[in-house]
């Protein structure tokens, strides 16, 4: 048996539904819920404009999460950028730098485990650049070396774009050893660390990657709100990626100008309670610490691993993942009928290509199930899902697949 001291922080968790789909987006705890309501309901001002109470209080509290995520991943505050999430800080990165110092025959390294957020925005930047693209070869278990990165990386390489874990196959990226060789040539390295950043804990200086972004509602906070971090030079080299309110210094007929980062990135009403729903988010994952959360990870991940390596019908494509994603699929049931008879019995898994379809291609699969685990399960939810697997797999077979 296990006890689980963070369930009852979970108000969703009340209606007794088996909750696998954290990689998609985590649950709230009522503490997140609780500075939502008192955004809407006491303040409700935007911030950087009005001096009344509620103005002043609203811009505190929105420029102490921007220090509070700094301290979080050892970051100076002027390197925080709030944007909608990890995609669209990928993008930012992709059409504001890439677009800039790209030219001609320049490489950008990237790799069959990129969600297409850290994908797509570089393929598209090198059709306008006439950059060319540089896959990492995979292992064969479907992780990225630093070996195989070394034979990657050349001369031509400008940007190292990767995933610090794969949606699809948990596995953790060595990103340090590959940000130093990066260097080595003058390359900079942008992070995917949507999956990394509830469970890891990730130390921006230590890691010298040059920009790193994730979102909130993957990491117990609001939707709509995601980080952007950039090293300070960096940053203000680049040219702003949205225009409008807020971001500019002064505007005139002829010419305007822009004020410093992380200013400049953040053009109009931003989604204010969202960013004060994420410094509670993250104060609470604080008040645990994240190694105690990769530990309680760990431990239900190796059960449901256990458990469900004993159904034969079952194909795990990432046994040995050290995170909580666990990708499978039931034999000859496609992931989609199979997804449909998990929500009949309150079990939430995700089905489909995960938004990264060339690992699929990589794993020889249209599509699979992905359950992932989190700090609120338990392994109680890991016998439950079992025991769905089993269901499934006899309802199926009586059905002919
Ligand atoms: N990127 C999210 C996932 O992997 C939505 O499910």
């Amino acid at each position: 048996m296990m006890t689980n001291p963070w369930v009852k922080d979970f108000p969703q968790l009340n209606s007794g539904m088996c909750y696998l789909d954290t990689a998609a987006t985590s649950l709230k705890p009522l503490s997140v819920i609780e500075t939502l309501d008192h955004y809407y309901h006491d303040l409700s001002a935007n911030i950087h404009r009005g001096m009344y109470h509620a103005a002043v209080e609203t811009t505190q509290l929105y420029e102490e999460t921007r220090e509070t995520i700094a301290r979080f991943i050892g970051a100076e505050t002027e390197e925080i950028i709030f944007t909608r999430g990890t995609t669209s800080g990928l993008n930012m990165v992709a059409f504001s730098y890439g677009l800039a110092h790209l030219k001609p025959g320049d490489e950008i390294i990237v790799s069959e485990l990129e969600h297409h957020s850290s994908f797509l925005p570089w393929q598209e930047v090198a059709k306008r650049t006439g950059a060319v693209l540089r896959f990492v070869t995979l292992n064969e278990e479907g992780r990225i070396t630093v070996e195989a990165f070394q034979e990657t990386l050349s001369e031509k390489t400008k940007v190292v774009a990767l995933t610090y874990v794969s949606n699809v196959m948990g596995f953790i990226t060595p990103l340090k050893e590959i940000v130093s060789l990066a260097h080595d040539t003058d390359a900079i390295v942008v992070v995917d660390a949507a999956q990394a950043i509830q469970h890891i804990e990730i130390d921006v200086s230590d890691l010298d990657c040059d920009f790193l972004a994730f979102s909130g509602h993957k990491m117990l906070g609001p939707t709509g709100i995601g980080i952007l971090y950039g090293k300070q030079n960096l940053l203000q080299s680049m040219e702003p990626f949205e225009f409008g309110g807020d971001m500019n210094e002064d505007v005139e007929k002829g010419q305007s100008t822009w004020k410093t980062a992380p200013q400049k990135f953040e053009a109009g009403t931003m989604p204010i309670a969202s960013v004060l729903g994420l410094k509670t988010a993250v104060e609470y994952l604080q008040s645990i610490g994240l190694k105690q959360i990769s530990e309680h990870i760990e431990k239900v991940h190796r059960y449901a691993i256990a458990q469900l390596s004993q159904i034969d019908e079952v194909t795990i494509y990432n046994k040995t993942s050290e995170t909580g994603i666990i990708s499978f699929n039931l034999s000859d049931v496609p992931a989609h009928d199979a997804i449909t008879f998990f929500a009949e019995q309150d079990v939430a898994l995700r089905a489909g290509q995960h938004c990264a379809k060339l690992i699929c291609d990589w794993l020889g699969i249209h599509s699979c199930l992905r359950a992932s685990v989190y700090l609120y399960n338990t392994y109680k939810d890991v016998d439950r899902l079992v025991e769905a697997v089993k269901q499934a797999v006899k309802y199926f077979k009586e059905l002919g697949f």
